[in-house]
């Protein structure tokens, strides 16, 4: 019989609080979401967008579609790199260390180093493309963020 009454009392308890985290859902976090997603955006026009403008649309964009991977939307980024038979993923929302876009910028793994190194005519020389720390820096906050896109496509900086 005691037994029996602790489980309905958890099966009522699990049940308030359920009701009580959709309550909240529905009241409370919506300002505090648009105020994040605001700031994301933000800090995408501020320090991500010159970045890819710059340093990644040019190969990654409406023209160039190299590696099957567009840059410059969000939703280019999230469905990721097209190959034949399969699409890898590069980025995954909220964690730098699990993102192939973040890694392509480090420099870690030597077969994907973005923007790639490139062959100077003048010198003869490979030249390393890598980002500034700063800018490795930013790129991973922005995927911390959740990677907020503005509203309008990037295009392409030529240099
Ligand atoms: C000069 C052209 C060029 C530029 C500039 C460039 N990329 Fe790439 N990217 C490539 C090519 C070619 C590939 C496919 C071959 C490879 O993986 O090395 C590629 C592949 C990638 C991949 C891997 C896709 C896969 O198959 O998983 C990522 C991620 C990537 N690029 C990100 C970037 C980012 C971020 C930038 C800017 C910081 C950038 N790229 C700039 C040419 C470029």
């Amino acid at each position: 019989m005691g037994r029996s009454t602790t489980g309905k009392r958890v099966l009522i308890l699990g049940a308030a609080g359920a009701l009580a985290l959709a309550a909240g859902n529905l009241a409370s976090p919506a300002p505090a979401r648009a105020a994040a997603d605001e700031k994301g955006v933000a800090f995408f026009e501020a320090k991500i967008r010159p970045i890819l403008a710059t340093n990644c649309v040019g190969c990654h964009g409406e023209e160039k579609q190299k590696g099957g991977l567009r840059l410059d939307t969000r939703e280019h980024l999230i469905a990721g790199a097209k190959g034949d038979d399969k699409t890898e993923k590069v980025v995954e929302p909220g964690s730098p260390e699990k993102s192939k876009i973040i890694e392509a910028v480090e420099y870690k793994n030597e077969d994907t180093q973005m923007p790639p190194p490139k062959k100077n005519k003048a010198t003869g020389k490979t030249d390393n493309m890598k980002l500034t720390d700063a800018q490795i820096a930013d790129l991973k906050e922005w995927v911390k963020m959740g990677v907020p896109y503005g509203t309008a496509p990037v295009a392409a900086v030529k240099k």
